[in-house]
């Protein structure tokens, strides 16, 4: 049976959710998907008010999703995946993300992350290499290594080691699995490798425990232990969330990003010709092609919002692409235009769980279309048949094929 249009997980909705976003601006902002328990939202001030509500919460388990005889279920078969899951929860179950920011947050401060830059650059680089010669690539498959590659360098592991050959095989195995639908055999990958990469973690707390030096992991100990209550277990379980928050978006912002440009000749032109409006373009490719396809709420309690009544125990899917076009607030959404007013972006969410990775993420995706602007000539042809998604992501965007001819 296929799915309406409007399903987060039809392969409409995940390649074009254009006709959901007019019916949504048009009135009908709260869509319900009754067999998800679900209402999918895709208004500006819908999305910005609910990101951060007193009466939603971000970890569903708090409004009594997912009974707790599965959840022990999935601990028992899955249990470095499930406690590894992109929440930090308090012993009585409800989220915390405060201590995760509290030990990350130095670290991505916009003077850390510009140290970064040389960095950033080499790996871009490296990785983005057969865009120098090939005549007809894949680019996702060209880019998607190097946010992973960042961060492995972030956390220091070292380039060309075992572990870092390691950590680089497994995460994808272990991004598959964190899906909230990934199937079971997925999961049994994904546990495989989160062993793995959570071992190397440790590996690398011992090692710059033993020897400290001025990296990320030092920062991350000293703070810890300054607290005195952040559990060993905990600080690594930072540590994987950080790879799993940066990697995936930042991978798919930037095959989203050329996939824009290379639809806008115009603007791909202008910006090659003035590399200034680099940093707002990546504001407007994030708003035009976002990677996120939802943020997860659940409601705690029943609460009112715009006239409508909210039940406790429904799952809320908020819509930051949505929000980006929504006209009330960005007129004429569809025109792509790197000079637009982006200020209230919701991008990078909104309030207290607002992405601590957004300046790297920024310098990330700007260095690589730089580094697509030199490289990549504006008659480029998107070979629009071979371009393929994967709906079945309720985080994100999935776009796993965009494959390019150079003449
Ligand atoms: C273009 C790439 C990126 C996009 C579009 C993006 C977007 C977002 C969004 C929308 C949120 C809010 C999630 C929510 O409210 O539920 C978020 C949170 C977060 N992001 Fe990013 N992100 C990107 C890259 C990164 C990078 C590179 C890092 C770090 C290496 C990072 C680390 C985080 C973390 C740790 C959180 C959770 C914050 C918390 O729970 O308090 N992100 N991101």
């Amino acid at each position: 049976m296929s799915l309406p249009s409007h399903h987060p997980f039809s392969i409409e909705y995940t390649a074009n959710p254009h006709p959901t976003f007019a019916r949504a601006h048009g009135g009908d902002d709260f869509i319900e998907v009754p067999e998800m328990q679900a209402l999918l939202v895709h208004g500006y001030d819908a999305v910005r008010a609910l990101c951060d509500h007193p009466s939603v919460s971000r970890n569903p388990m708090d409004a009594g999703f997912g009974d707790a005889e599965a959840l022990a279920q999935r601990m028992e078969r899955w249990p470095t995946l499930e406690s590894a899951a992109l929440q930090m929860v308090n012993e009585d179950g409800t989220a915390n993300t405060s201590v995760m920011r509290e030990l990350l947050a130095p670290d991505f401060r916009p003077s850390m992350i510009r140290k970064m830059d040389e960095t950033v650059h080499e790996v871009v680089e490296q990785v983005c290499a057969p865009l120098r010669s090939e005549r007809s690539l894949d680019i996702v498959k060209t880019v998607q290594e190097v946010p992973l590659r960042v961060i492995s360098r972030l956390l220091g592991i070292e380039d060309a080691t075992r572990d870092a050959d390691l950590f680089l095989s497994s995460a994808p195995d272990y991004f598959r699995g964190i899906n909230p639908v990934a199937s079971d055999t997925d999961r049994d990958k994904a546990e495989l490798a989160a062993k793995t990469m959570f071992e190397i973690l440790e590996r690398t707390v011992a090692d710059r425990r033993a020897n400290p030096q001025t990296d990320m992991v030092t920062q991350v100990i000293e703070i810890a232990d300054k607290r005195g209550d952040v559990h060993p277990d905990v600080l690594v379980r930072v540590l994987v969330i950080l790879v799993a928050a940066g990697t995936d978006t930042t991978r798919l912002s930037t095959s989203l990003a050329v996939k824009t440009l290379l639809s806008h000749p115009d603007e791909m032109e202008a910006l090659r010709d003035d590399r200034s409006k680099i940093k707002n373009a990546v504001m407007e490719c994030l708003r035009f092609e976002s990677p996120t396809k939802y943020l997860m709420r659940a409601s705690t309690e029943d609460f009112e919002i715009d006239g409508r009544e909210i039940p406790r125990g429904r799952l809320i899917l908020l819509s930051l692409m949505g929000a980006g076009w929504d006209p009330r607030v960005y007129p004429e959404p569809e025109r792509f235009d790197v000079d637009r007013d982006l200020r209230g972006s919701l991008n990078f969410g909104f309030g207290s769980g607002y992405c601590l990775g957004v300046h790297l993420a920024r310098l990330q995706v700007g260095t690589l279309l730089d580094y697509i602007l030199d490289h990549l000539p504006s008659n480029a042809r998107v070979i629009e048949e071979g371009i393929t998604w994967d709906p079945g992501n309720l985080s994100l965007r999935e776009l796993t094929a965009l494959p390019v001819e150079i003449p």
